[in-house]
């Protein structure tokens, strides 16, 4: 089997619905024509679609309401509390879209680069809630290319104390290397992506992929 098919096929990686909405905004951020305003719009709104699926894995316990008609509803509330940790830089660009449907939520941030020779993660900087090992985690960040970045933050985030059951990654574009190696490495991890690409190119970047999130996102292209 491919490693396309087995990555669609993974249990603990869900796409977004592949609905026509959705390949829309997709085939405008990917476009190289795409202007910068219309890129950052265009991703908020994947970003909006990514977070609010995210929400979905959280769990929930019942909960009884009464009505403004004097009646019992059976319903159920969120259990448990949750941050956000934003995978420096590109990631920051998805942390007002978790704070539009959480507000005042608490956000972590881990500072990794690739190196633009080798595609190698550094580790620079790390700053976490400090009950992070109480919480869920949604991890932020767009781009999962080799998934070495988003390797080095989950172990960052499992030296503090979080369980990796209670780590959802929320990534807009993912490839099938990068996807698998995640799984295989953390066997309880889900990750929630908008795509799921094709593979890489020499220089370890996605294809079809976007090109550089970061600099298209923030303009430092
Ligand atoms: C990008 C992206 C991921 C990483 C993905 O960040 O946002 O963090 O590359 O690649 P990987 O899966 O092979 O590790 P980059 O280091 O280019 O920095 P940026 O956020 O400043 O754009
Ligand atoms: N980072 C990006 O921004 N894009 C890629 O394709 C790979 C890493």
């Amino acid at each position: 089997m491919s490693l396309s098919a087995q990555a669609v096929g993974h249990a603990r990686l869900h796409q977004l619905a592949q609905t026509h909405q959705l390949k829309a905004l997709m085939t405008i951020i990917r476009d190289q024509n795409t202007p910068r305003g219309d890129f950052v719009f265009y991703s908020d709104r994947v970003i909006r679609l990514l977070v609010e699926e995210g929400l979905n894995y959280l769990p929930v316990v019942n909960k009884e309401v009464i009505t403004p008609m004097g009646v019992p509803f059976q319903g159920v509330a969120f259990e448990g509390r949750i941050c956000g940790v934003s995978i420096m830089r590109a990631g920051e660009s998805m942390e007002q879209g978790l704070r539009d449907v959480c507000t005042s939520v608490r956000t972590g941030k881990v500072l990794i680069q690739r190196d633009e020779r080798t595609a190698q993660p550094k580790l620079y900087y790390s700053k976490l809630p400090k009950d992070i090992a109480n919480r869920w985690v949604l991890l932020l960040d767009p781009m999962l290319a080799t998934g070495g970045s988003a390797i080095k933050c989950i172990e960052v985030l499992l030296e503090a104390g979080v369980k990796e059951e209670r780590i959802l990654f929320i990534n807009l574009i993912c490839s099938p290397e990068g996807a698998l190696a995640m799984l295989e490495q953390f066997p309880k991890l889900q990750i929630i992506t908008a795509e799921i690409d094709e593979g890489m190119d020499q220089q370890k970047f996605i294809l079809p992929g976007l090109g550089d999130f970061g600099d298209r996102y923030f303009g430092t292209e």
